[in-house]
C-alpha cells in the first residue's frame, strides 16, 4: 500500500484536495493532529516503509539548511580509498596525449614512476594499467601478451619499486596485443574460448610472476576466472587477488580507449559475441555467481554510470566488493561538456564519482583519479 500524505488529509478531514489547500494554516494543524492520531491508533501502513507524517510535521528542507546539517545527516562518502587510477603506458620514448581523452597521456616507464609516487602521496589505492604496444609487436595470436619482459611486467616493477604501498592492477585480454583487436583467439572469423583461457591463463602467470597484486581479466571467456585461480594456486601464487571484469557490456562507451592502446583501427568486427548485451539484466547476475564460484576475489561491472541499476543489483545480491568501471567514453563525455563550458568539469566528476558509491559500489576505476584525489583533499 502506498500511503499519500494528502489521502491521510483526505481521510481525516472528509475534505477534498482543493478543500484541504484552502484551510489555513491552523486548520491544517487540526487536520494533520487528527491524522497523526488516526495513525497512532490504527498503527503503520503496511509496506516498504513506515508513513511519516505529512507536512508540516515533516518539512524535509530542515534538515537541508545547513552545511552542518547537511554534512551530519550524509549518508555515502568519497574519499581518495575509493579510487583505482587508470592509466594508460606505451614503451614510446615521451608521454603522448590521448586525442579521445583530454587531459590523459600514454605514459613512459619513466613517468609512471611519478605517477605511482603521485598516486601513493594521494592516498590513491591502487593502479590499473592497460598497455599501448608497439604494432611491429602485434600478431594474430597476441603473443607479445605473453612476455615476461614485455611493457606490462617492466610496469609492475616500475610502481612497485616506486610506491611499494600501491596495489598494480593488470588487465587480463588480448586485445591490446593482437592484430585483429580482438579480446581473443580469432579463428575463421570466431573467438575460440577455450585456446583463448589457456593464453590468458599464462599472461595471467606472466603478471602475477612480474608482482602484479589483482589480476583483472576483461575478456568475458567462459571458465577463465577458474583457470586462472588454479594456476595461480598451483604456481604458489596464493595471495594474488582476482577482480574480475564479470558484468561487461558491449558498448559504445569504449571508444576513446581502442585509440589510447591503439586498437581501434585494428579491430574487425563488433565484441558482441563475448561481451554482454546493454539489454540484459538478469544475465549479469548469473555472470558474477559463476566467477565468484570460480574464485574471484572482487567483481566489476562495466560501463559504469549509465549501468548503475547494474551496480546496485550486484552488490546488494551477493554482498561482495563490487567495483565501478567509469570507461574512457564517460571520461571524455565529461571533458568534452567541461572543455565547451556546459558544465563545471571538477564538480560533475566528482558527483559522477559519488554516484556509483551511492548505487553501491566498493571503489570505482578512473582516469579521474589523481584530480578526484586532489579535489577531495581540497574540500
Ligand atoms: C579490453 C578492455 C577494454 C576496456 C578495458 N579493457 C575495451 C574493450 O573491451 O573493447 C575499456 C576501458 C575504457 O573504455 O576505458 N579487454
Amino acid at each position: 500500500m502506498k500511503w499519500e500524505p494528502v489521502h491521510r488529509f483526505d481521510h481525516a478531514t472528509t475534505k477534498n484536495r482543493s478543500q484541504i489547500d484552502s484551510l489555513g494554516h491552523d486548520q491544517a494543524l487540526d487536520c494533520l493532529a487528527t491524522a497523526l492520531a488516526r495513525d497512532w491508533q490504527w498503527g503503520k501502513p503496511s509496506g516498504k516503509r513506515d508513513a511519516m507524517p505529512a507536512y508540516p510535521a515533516t518539512r524535509m528542507r530542515r534538515l537541508r539548511q545547513a552545511d552542518w546539517t547537511r554534512r551530519l545527516v550524509r549518508q555515502h562518502v568519497l574519499t581518495p580509498n575509493d579510487l583505482i587510477w587508470a592509466v594508460i603506458i606505451s614503451d614510446q620514448a615521451k608521454p603522448e596525449p590521448v586525442a579521445a581523452m583530454p587531459g590523459v597521456n600514454r605514459l613512459t616507464l619513466t613517468t609512471l614512476r611519478e605517477a605511482a609516487i603521485e598516486a601513493q602521496d594521494l592516498g590513491i589505492p591502487a593502479i590499473a594499467l592497460f598497455p599501448h604496444i608497439d604494432p611491429a609487436k602485434k600478431d594474430e595470436a597476441g603473443s607479445e601478451a605473453l612476455n615476461p619482459d614485455g611493457l606490462i611486467p617492466q610496469a609492475i616493477k616500475v610502481i612497485k619499486q616506486a610506491a611499494p604501498n600501491v596495489g598494480v592492477i593488470c588487465d587480463v585480454a588480448l586485445d591490446p596485443f593482437t592484430t585483429h583487436g580482438h579480446d581473443g583467439v580469432l579463428k575463421d572469423g570466431v573467438i575460440l574460448n577455450d585456446a583463448t583461457v589457456d593464453a590468458l591463463v599464462e599472461q595471467a602467470l606472466v603478471q602475477a610472476s612480474a608482482g602484479c597484486d589483482v589480476i583483472a581479466p576483461s575478456d568475458m571467456m567462459d571458465g577463465r576466472i577458474g583457470a586462472i585461480r588454479m594456476a595461480l594456486e598451483e604456481n604458489g601464487f596464493t595471495d594474488t587477488l582476482i577482480l574480475s571484469y564479470a558484468a561487461k557490456y558491449a558498448s559504445g562507451f569504449y571508444g576513446p580507449y581502442r585509440e589510447a592502446i591503439g586498437s581501434a583501427t585494428a579491430l574487425t568486427g563488433d565484441k558482441q559475441t563475448y561481451q554482454m548485451d546493454p539489454a540484459n539484466t538478469e544475465e549479469c547476475l548469473r555472470e558474477v555467481e559463476l566467477d565468484l564460484e570460480e574464485g574471484a576475489d572482487m567483481v566489476m561491472v562495466k560501463p559504469g554510470l549509465p549501468y548503475l541499476d547494474i551496480v546496485k543489483s550486484v552488490s546488494e545480491t551477493f554482498g561482495v566488493p563490487t567495483f565501478a568501471f567509469q570507461v574512457s567514453g564517460e571520461y571524455a563525455m565529461i571533458e568534452a561538456a567541461a572543455a565547451n563550458g556546459w558544465i563545471d568539469g571538477g564538480r560533475v566528476m566528482l558527483e559522477s564519482l559519488m554516484a556509483f558509491k551511492r548505487a553501491g559500489a566498493s571503489g570505482i576505476i578512473t582516469y579521474f583519479a589523481p584530480r578526484a584525489a586532489r579535489l577531495l583533499g581540497e574540500e
